[in-house]
């Protein structure tokens, strides 16, 4: 986490409040309801995507602050390419527009951008602004910042299949060995951890096709606030209460309590 004094007093108090409870090192948010929170301004449904860029900045500046690892999050799914064209040709130009806009910033707080999913099938201009972005953050050792854009996560783990078959069929890899890592490995996640923490936006609760392999043990939490409302306060409340969650892993609680209780004599 950064020095306290150097964190405004707002990202202060919420430091102060998640103080002592264990910080999720990975954070994965499905931005939804921007269109509804258009809708109910009835202003059109790209009001809403503008507005979300704002929460997307704050969401990253209150992880890097507060020392979180890795922000995955949910940009565009490989199913938003059926939205309007309109839509789709909307949401691709602001994307483009808001990285490059934000690209100083992340430098700045030493946030180093990740992206993940089907990029050749991005606009070339969003594309590029994108890679010129990566490219500038490649030294930034702070917040990975993730962004899953054309991604699905049966798209994902089709590729990883794929390229499996191709090692087995190439005699390089024994099927019969196989394992859970070697999967994990070819994923387009495999330089992080698994999602502590995955938070869903807009009232729905459904995963719709996000890292379905990564959040096998991931705390799931909903809200109805819509992307474009949820803010500092509210990514705090979600952290809160995921400090109050007791992870288990298939095992029973006594078992969990004793490997949280310090050794004998050293209470
Ligand atoms: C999430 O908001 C943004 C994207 C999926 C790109 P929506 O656009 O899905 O907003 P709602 O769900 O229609 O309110
Ligand atoms: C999920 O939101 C995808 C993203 C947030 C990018 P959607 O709004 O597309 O999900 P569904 O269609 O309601 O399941
Ligand atoms: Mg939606």
């Amino acid at each position: 986490m950064k020095a306290k004094e150097n964190l405004d007093k707002q990202t202060q108090i919420i430091a102060d409040r998640l103080e002592g409870g264990s910080m999720p090192r990975h954070i994965a948010i499905i931005m939804d309801g921007n269109g509804r929170w258009a809708k109910k301004r009835s202003l059109p449904r790209s009001a809403g995507h503008y507005e979300g860029v704002a929460s997307v900045r704050k969401a990253t500046e209150l992880c890097s602050d507060l020392g979180v690892g890795f922000l995955t999050l949910y940009a565009f799914s490989t199913e938003n390419w059926n939205r309007p064209k309109e839509e789709v040709d909307t949401l691709m130009t602001l994307i483009g527009m808001a990285i490059e806009r934000e690209t100083p910033d992340l430098v700045r707080n030493n946030v180093h951008l990740n992206l993940i999913g089907d990029l050749d099938r991005m606009p070339e201009d969003a594309r590029n602004r994108l890679f010129r972005c990566r490219k500038a953050t490649e030294d930034c050792d702070g917040l990975t910042l993730t962004l899953c854009l054309s991604y699905s996560a049966r798209w994902e783990i089709t590729e990883a299949a794929r390229q499996l078959a191709r090692q087995a069929a190439d005699g390089l890899i024994d099927i019969e060995k196989i394992s859970e890592s070697d999967i994990s490995s070819r994923l387009s996640t495999s330089t992080m951890p698994d999602p502590d923490l995955l938070i869903r936006t807009g009232g729905e609760t459904r995963l719709s096709n996000y890292l379905l392999w990564q959040a096998a043990y991931a705390e799931l939490y909903f809200t109805d606030t819509l992307w474009p409302d949820f803010g500092k306060e509210q990514l705090a409340d979600a952290i809160a209460d995921y400090q109050h969650r007791e992870r288990r892993f298939g095992r029973t609680s006594d078992q969990v309590a004793a490997q949280a209780a310090p050794p004998d004599g050293h209470s």
